[in-house]
């Protein structure tokens, strides 16, 4: 702003300056052409004015007011003579011409400023009125003292009027900014003051999740426990009791018809106590707690081989051996459904597991190429129990799971639990 606010009060001043010399300029011009030029036409064909001419001349300088305000007034023909001047002593004299007198005759007038004295010179041309070209220059002098201090006042009456303006601008900026950094600071509080309520939000979020999974992998666990004694007693209750009525029917006899209707319970006992064996093998997990991960979940690759009669194509990385308990219950139980699932619904066709680990996550993928799904969250809303509780399970403990299917391009589903630790020599 203090550029420019130089850089306008020269421009305004030199411009002021301009127009009063130009002003000037076009003022002596004037007079020339009126009072001076009809006098002197005779200079286009003499060196010399007649005596006639020049006491016309004279006589009109005299009447034109010119010599009021001049200091200096002479009329200048080619060859540096001045044929007139109001300073006898120069009067038809030869001299040597000055720069302005040089460059008047080019026919433009010239202005110039004596800034110590204070003076103004003007160099005017005069035409001939037959031809145009210059015949004679008039070189006046002005002093312009009550100008040049006008033009002082004017220069300070510029530069305060500016500095007043550079001022005030200067001044709305400052209220401007000021104002401006008052608000920024107060939305800064405001902001500091609702990122710590957010924190705390999050911290509280956090604790909330923490509890949350701890609660959910209890609940694994407890689940588990709870599955296998339901287990144990089916197979070491019920179980028994249907072994033992089915051993007490062998030894019944009777009519034929009495041992028709006997082999039809002999049947219906056989038959249950069959499901009864297969439910308590679907509860019952392997005690995991034992077992290294990797086990874990080979043990429920080779007893669903086993059950099912089928192959399953198995790729497994390096897997940390200390995994949690919940950890594994719910892989084995993801792998257990999964495999169940491509089983039943997939005829048992390209079942195929890989399970990879990256340092922070563990993802296990059970893939067939059966007939695939249409509608995935349509199976999911259907009544089998398998698939939602599946997902369940793993998002409750912090994981995630992804289905990829289609028809006839076979299923695809993944599990990905959080799991960080070191690989152990052993595994
Ligand atoms: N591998 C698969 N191939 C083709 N369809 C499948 C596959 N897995 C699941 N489905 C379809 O998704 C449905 C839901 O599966 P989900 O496991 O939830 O139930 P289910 O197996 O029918 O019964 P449950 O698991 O309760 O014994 C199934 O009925 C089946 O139509
Ligand atoms: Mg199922």
């Amino acid at each position: 702003m203090a550029v420019g606010m130089v850089a306008m009060g020269t421009l305004v001043t030199s411009r002021i300056e301009k127009s009063v010399t130009t002003v000037k300029a076009a003022s002596v011009a004037f007079s020339v052409n009126n009072f001076i030029a009809p006098h002197i036409q005779e200079l286009a064909s003499s060196e010399q004015l007649s005596l006639k001419k020049f006491e016309d001349l004279k006589h009109a300088i005299d009447h034109s007011g010119l010599l009021a305000q001049v200091t200096s007034f002479r009329i200048w023909r080619r060859g540096g003579f001045i044929v007139y001047s109001n300073e006898p002593h120069v009067s038809q004299q030869d001299f040597l011409e000055s720069s302005g007198v040089s460059q008047a005759w080019s026919g433009a007038v010239q202005v110039q400023f004596d800034d110590d004295i204070p003076l103004i010179k003007v160099f005017a041309p005069v035409r001939d009125s037959a031809t145009g070209s210059a015949l004679a220059v008039v070189e006046s002098h002005e002093h312009v003292s009550a100008l040049d201090s006008e033009l002082v006042a004017s220069k300070w009456q510029i530069w305060l009027a500016t500095a007043l303006i550079t001022l005030n601008m200067m001044g709305c900026l400052f209220v401007i900014v000021a104002h401006s950094g008052r608000i920024i600071d107060r939305q800064r509080l405001a902001l500091v003051e609702r990122v710590s309520q957010l924190s705390e939000i999050l911290q509280q979020n956090r604790l909330l999740q923490g509890r949350i999974e701890r609660a959910a992998r209890k609940t694994t666990e407890d689940n588990e426990r709870l599955l296998r004694r339901m287990g144990y007693d089916l197979h070491d209750g019920v179980a028994q009791l249907v072994s033992l009525a089915l051993l007490r029917l062998d030894k019944v006899k009777g009519s034929p018809q009495e041992r028709d209707n006997l082999h039809k319970i002999h049947k219906a006992l056989s038959d249950a106590l069959g499901d009864i064996r297969n439910i308590c093998k679907g509860l019952l997990l392997p005690e995991v707690r034992s077992m290294t991960l990797k086990e874990a979940l080979m043990f429920m690759i080779r007893t669903h081989e086993r059950r099912t009669g089928t192959t399953i194509e198995c790729t497994i990385a390096e897997l940390p051996d200390q995994a949690p308990e919940f950890v594994k219950i719910a892989l084995c139980r993801f792998i257990q459904e999964a495999l169940n699932n491509a089983f039943k619904h997939a005829g048992g066709q390209g079942q195929r597991i890989d399970i990879a680990w990256n340092g922070a996550q563990i993802m296990v993928e059970v893939a067939d190429r059966g007939p695939g799904i249409d509608d995935i969250d349509r199976c999911m809303r259907g009544p089998g129990l398998g698939l939602a509780s599946l997902r369940d399970r793993i998002e409750s403990i912090g994981g995630d799971v992804t289905m990829n299917s289609a028809s006839n391009a076979g299923t695809r589903i993944t599990a990905s639990l959080p799991l960080v630790m070191e690989i152990s020599d052993a595994a």
